[in-house]
This record gives C-alpha cells, structure tokens and sequence, in this order.
C-alpha cells in the first residue's frame, strides 16, 4: 500500500479521514515526518546565557535544548540512560546539572553522565560513564533566531529547508531589530495535529463562517479577507504553506506592523512551516504537538521587540491573546471545529467518506514576484496549500522510517 492513497489530488481532490484516526499512521508520522523534518524547539531569547535550558517536544520524544559554555547550543532526548525517566521537569530554567529524580543519576549541561550515586558501592567502578550519556539530537541550528532540531542526519541544512517559506517566514522574523518570544502557554485539544497544522497552512475559508460571531464582537469583517484579486495562498513541494493578504482586508486580530513582503502591497495573513510550526501575521507562533491519533497540545508564543517598555509588551500581548489563547476568542472557534471532526469522523461509515479538498483545483500557477519558491500560487480562499500539505506528508510517509544512530549498550569493563 502507498500512503499516497489516502489522499487524491489528482483527479478528485480528496483525502480520506483516515489520516485522523489510524493508529498505524500516527505511528508512522512519527518514524518519518517527525523523526526526519526540522522541528521548532524555541527561539534564542530564551536561551541567552550559558546553563540556559528548556524543554520541548520533536514529536513525542521530549528533549532538553540548552546553551553551552562556549555560547553553541545542544540538544538531548530528555529520557534518563538508567531506567527512562523525564530527566528534566521544568519548563525553562538555568542549571550546571540535570539530576533524575528517580534514583539521581547526574548529567551536566553537555549532556554527559557525570554523577551516579553510590558508584563505587554499586557498581564496583565497572559502570562506562561516558557510555551512558544523554542522548543528543544530532542536528540543531537557527534561524533569524528560531532554534530547530532534527533527527535526521541526511536532511538538509537548516536555511534550505527553510527556503521555501522565507516568503512567509522573512518578513515576520525582521520586524522588530530584537525579538524575544513570550511564553509558551500550553494545553491540550481533542483533534489530531494536522487538523491544526492544515487550517493554518491554507484555510482563509473558514474565517467568514467559523470566525464570523467574533469578528462582529471586534467589529472587523473577516469575510472581507482574501476576497480581493491580489491576496493569494502559497504551496511548496516541502510541504510549507500560507497566504500573503491585502493589510486592508486583514482582519484587525491578525494585523501586525506594516513590514513588507516579496510583494510589497501583501502582508503576511497565517502560514505553516511544516510539520507543525505556525504563526499568524499579528505576531503568534506555535506548535501543534501530536498526542495520539485523536490528541495535540498547543505550545503558543507571542513575539515582542526584546526592548519594548512594559506597556508596549502588555498591549502587543493582550492583542494576540484576546484572539488566540486559552481564551482566545477566535480559538475557541477553532478548537470547537477541530475537536467535532475528531469526535464525528471516527464512526464506521464516516471513517470512509472522502473529504472535500477540491477549492482552487488546477488553478494553481507560478508567480514570479516571490523568489525563491519551489511550488505555486492561487487565490487565498483555496485549498492548495492543504494540498500541498499533505502531499509532502504522503511523500514522507511512504519513505524510509529513520533508524536513529543509537548508542549501543555501553558494557561494563
Ligand atoms: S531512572 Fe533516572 S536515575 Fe534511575
Ligand atoms: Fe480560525
């Protein structure tokens, strides 16, 4: 079986519900896309001096991203080498040592064993230390600041997976002169991950419906967004979308400060680097971590110039979070959405109805004004970057699942 199957793109336009509930190709998605694509950890400001640490998620493994004494950054699978407990329980702190809370097995900010208690005593000077180190994420780089991690050796580096969705990505990134992010806030949603990750990706549609009792409350119009001839969508073969809108049709909850893009009368509306790192153009970022088929959390920051006065940085984060948040009302739009489809597509015979992704179908073309970019434009109210989406993640799913260069048991001598 190909895993192409599950969507048609083609001929049709359609994808099978499938992809929400099968346990068989959640555990997939994790052994190919996740465990191969480049994954958003957190950005520099909150990594500033040496012992900085937080924790994050490369798709299920928890991991302990920390600033080194030299000033460079590593990252460990955040699972104690003795028995598997979280190492690390903290969000974000600064620390010389990560102790295990079970049986105190010691690790310093490189990652490597340096403290296991009663050692002579218990294991007679015979345990290789150096053996059982944390394990390190062999591939982690920056970007504008945005920290990534990867498992895979063979991926690209960091700037050419990122290429395709500099369009998108740029002008949020070189806004202010110094970001900082705030946050994460975190919870978790009933829905799985790519119901979130798509609808960032390409969905303007929904706004005018889904959106429309919270837009009068703001009094902004969302059904204006995208109805104009210049506002398009973006699609790229690896599989990063979003769409660039007329400021004036952007709704107020999304409007950010007036930075130009590859076309300078568009800004950036919302966009989704893939897997599962997005961000709106009013200055929000996050990630859709998958939990299970049916499960994400939500890890959301908000960006900020890193010298803004504390009522600048107040009201630039009450403006995101009245919109986006726990509370957020336009989230709770969002989640409702999310959640039913969730619950409604699992039934027998719903499992098997194909899901309609024909809008802007053959009318994708290239545009020339947004350099580089390898995949094609269309309309913003369309469905091509949901195509692209998950043609990319059928791509990935019928490739190799990564076999991770683990170290092998470290014998006593
Ligand atoms: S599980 Fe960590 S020290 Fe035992
Ligand atoms: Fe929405």
């Amino acid at each position: 079986m190909s895993y192409q199957d599950l969507i048609d793109f083609d001929k049709i336009g359609t994808l099978n519900p499938e992809v929400l509930h099968s346990e068989e190709i959640y555990r997939r998605e994790l052994a190919t896309v996740f465990a191969r694509s480049w994954l958003f950890l957190t950005h520099e400001s909150q990594l500033a001096k040496p012992g900085d640490f937080v924790t994050a998620l490369m798709g299920e493994d928890p991991v302990i991203v920390s600033r080194q004494r030299d000033g460079g950054l590593r990252a460990f699978l955040n699972v104690c080498r003795h028995r598997g407990m979280r190492v690390c329980r903290q969000d974000l702190g600064n620390t010389q040592r990560f102790t295990c809370s079970y049986h105190g097995w010691s690790y310093n900010g490189g990652g490597a064993l340096v403290d296991v208690p009663m050692e002579d005593h218990a294991y007679h000077h015979r345990l290789d230390k150096p053996g059982w180190s944390l394990i390190q994420v062999p591939r982690i780089e920056t970007y504008h600041g945005l920290v990534f991690g990867c498992w895979d050796e063979e991926a690209p580096a960091l700037a050419e997976y990122l290429a395709d969705a500099g369009p998108l990505l740029d002008p949020m990134l070189t806004r202010y002169d110094h970001i900082e992010f705030v946050g994460p806030m975190k919870w978790r949603l009933v829905g799985n991950w790519k119901l979130a990750a798509e609808q960032f990706a390409s969905d303007g549609y929904h706004g005018a419906t889904a959106h429309a009792s919270a837009a009068t409350a703001l009094d902004t119009d969302v059904t204006a967004m995208g109805m104009d001839r210049d506002s398009l969508q973006i699609g790229s073969a690896l599989g990063h979308a979003g769409a660039l809108v007329t400021p004036a049709r952007l709704p107020l909850s999304m409007r950010g400060a007036e930075v130009d893009t590859p076309v300078p009368s568009l800004r950036v509306a919302h966009l989704n680097v893939f897997p599962n790192f997005s961000a709106l153009g009013s200055g929000l970022f996050r990630v859709w971590q998958p939990r299970g088929p049916a499960g994400m959390d939500i890890w959301s920051w908000v960006m900020v110039p890193a010298d803004a006065d504390d009522d600048t940085r107040r009201k630039l984060i009450s403006k995101v979070s009245l919109s986006f948040s726990t509370s957020g009302i336009f989230e709770t739009d969002d989640s409702e959405n999310w959640s039913e489809i969730q619950a409604v597509s699992r039934g027998h015979i719903a499992r098997q109805m194909p899901l309609n992704y024909q809008m802007g179908f053959g009318l994708d073309h290239d545009d020339d004004r947004i350099p580089p970019f390898n995949g094609k434009t269309g309309h913003m109210t369309n469905d091509i970057g949901a195509r692209y989406f998950y043609t990319r993640w059928a791509e990935l799913l019928d490739g190799e699942p990564l076999t991770p260069d683990l170290p092998g048991p470290a014998l006593t001598s």
